[in-house]
């Protein structure tokens, strides 16, 4: 079956949280708590603030045995040098051995004016580096309430895939995310995140063709907690989880990693 072949891809979005003094002493205790079996059946990424990056990829490189915590990054700009005061490049993020890049995360497009059109962009940069996106999508609750959910969500897909080869889908993620359960304690019902991730490789399907479409991991986000994680991870159509608030504490992002647990 296509879904078996997708493995599941758990990431810790910490958004403005934690120094580099805390992100260590995070990893330390997810390198401690999470198992090789844990690894085997999950994809792991976090993603800390820029300012930690260095500091987690070190750490990482000083364990005897390779980590497979993929190390991830919540922005990047789409211009790889030059006069952008304050920015961050995609060929500074891939030389810290970073491996995912959060683009068009709703908080972005809300608070700092991100468009459709400067995510395209993004998603195409993070490429460029040979790195992977993790593109957001999602409705507001204005929008859910006025049944334009599948209207917003396809045509930021659409927008947000713009020029992209079948082969560059297939490999990246997309991040289902509506902005009402994002930081609110409402999680999306498995039914209603089922019904948004099959519209959303639909039309992939229809945009990129059927191998994309099935190769393509759409993570749900928005209020993930170990103890809602296993019936959102059982649906066909969600291949794992972008994690915001339980992902600043160990105990918490290693119980959604190990949803098999609660299944
Ligand atoms: P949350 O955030 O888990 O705190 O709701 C998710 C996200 O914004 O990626």
């Amino acid at each position: 079956m296509a879904q078996a072949a997708r493995k599941p891809l758990i990431s810790g979005n910490w958004k403005m949280n934690l120094n580099h003094f805390e992100a260590t002493a995070l990893v330390q205790k997810l390198v401690y708590e999470l198992t090789p079996d844990d690894y085997a059946a999950v994809d792991v990424s976090v993603h800390p603030p820029f300012t930690d990056i260095r500091t987690v990829q070190t750490y990482f490189l000083a364990e005897k045995e390779p980590v497979p915590i993929r190390i991830g990054a919540q922005n990047c700009h789409w211009e790889d040098a030059g006069a952008f005061t304050g920015e961050v490049s995609p060929a500074m993020l891939a030389k810290l051995d970073v491996s995912y890049v959060i683009v068009g995360h709703s908080e972005r497009r809300e608070m700092f004016g991100e468009t459709d059109e400067i995510v395209n962009r993004k998603v195409h940069a993070v490429f460029r580096h040979g790195m992977t996106p993790i593109m957001c999508v999602g409705e507001t609750l204005e929008e859910r309430e006025a049944g334009t959910t599948e209207d917003k969500v396809t045509g930021q897909v659409r927008a947000g895939l713009a020029g992209l080869s079948p082969e560059q889908v297939g490999s990246m993620v997309i991040a289902y995310e509506p902005i009402w359960a994002i930081g609110t304690g409402r999680t999306a019902t498995p039914e209603d995140a089922q019904a948004v991730c099959a519209t959303i490789r639909a039309t992939v399907r229809e945009l990129a063709g059927g191998e994309a479409a099935d190769a393509l991991r759409i993570q749900y986000g928005g209020s993930v907690k170990p103890t809602n994680a296993a019936d959102l991870m059982a649906c066909p159509d969600v291949d794992g989880a972008l994690v915001g608030g339980a992902s600043l504490e160990a105990e918490s992002f290693a119980g959604i990693v190990r949803y098999r647990d609660r299944a």
